[in-house]
């Protein structure tokens, strides 16, 4: 059974203070996390060792990176590498997300080098894939989002896919109070899914788990991650909310 992932990326919000408050907070709002289920925290480089201090001993919640870079180790000023978050015990990384596609250029075939550092140092990509609005408008996302997918993790091996962790992201919908409604995203998460099955087989994609990202609050999350392809959220804006993002846990299946 694919395991149902209620990941927060906190971005480049909070202080060390904020963060940590935040987490204290939601570790005293009631929430239940069974076996199948996770409750992942992207937060800030910074405060992984802190935060991952704080989660120590608690039952399937766990603390992300919002990326990492793409080279082993070397003259790359500012970059943090996949060796030096496991050297600090980080399971999970964020990657190719929106911000990092357009902000700073991350492409697919980066993606895909990415990806492959993590697996050398045993990190668990959450990958990132979704398009802009005009794509959307265009009808195109499908196919665009079959392309993303493609060239960045087609090249793995089917155990490397197993278990594997994808967010869809429509573009459109993040930090705009826009979600997709839970028909869209169950279309696109059974794409994703089907694209995934062609290359791989039906056994490989049925253990991946497809998060939704964009918009998601505690008002939607329920019907949203009720999808049958739909197995989590990544969450912005609500997951700065202890008492959103609990209610946000609380409604994985
Ligand atoms: P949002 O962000 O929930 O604020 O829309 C989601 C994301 O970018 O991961």
């Amino acid at each position: 059974m694919r395991k149902q992932i209620a990941a927060a990326n906190w971005k480049m919000n909070l202080t060390l203070q904020q963060g940590e408050a935040l987490i204290d907070e939601l570790l005293n709002t009631p929430h239940n996390l069974s076996d199948n289920q996770q409750a992942v925290f992207g937060i800030p480089f910074p405060y992984l060792t802190a935060i991952n201090a704080k989660l120590a001993g608690k039952e399937n919640v766990f603390v992300s990176a919002q990326n990492c870079y793409s080279k082993k180790s070397g003259a790359y000023t500012g970059e943090v590498s996949a060796e030096m978050l496991q050297s600090i015990g980080v399971p999970y990384v964020i990657l190719g997300h929106s911000e990092r596609r357009e902000y700073f250029g991350e492409s697919n075939a980066m993606l895909a080098e990415k990806v492959n550092i993590c697996f050398e140092y045993g990190l668990k990509p959450i990958f990132c894939c979704g398009e802009a609005l005009s794509i959307r408008e265009a009808g195109s996302q499908n196919s665009f989002v079959e392309t993303q997918l493609k060239e960045s993790l087609f090249h793995l091996t089917a155990a490397q896919l197993t278990g594997f962790v994808i967010a869809y992201e429509p573009i459109w919908a993040i930090g705009t109070g826009k979600t997709a409604s839970s028909d869209q995203a169950q279309e696109m998460h059974a794409h994703i899914r089907s694209v995934l099955a062609a290359q791989y087989g039906a056994e490989v994609a049925n253990s991946i788990s497809i998060l939704y990202g964009g918009s998601v609050k505690a008002a939607n999350a329920k019907e949203i991650f009720g999808k049958p392809d739909v197995d989590g959220g990544l969450v912005g804006g609500a997951s700065l909310i202890a008492a959103e993002f609990a209610a946000i846990i609380n409604s994985l299946k």
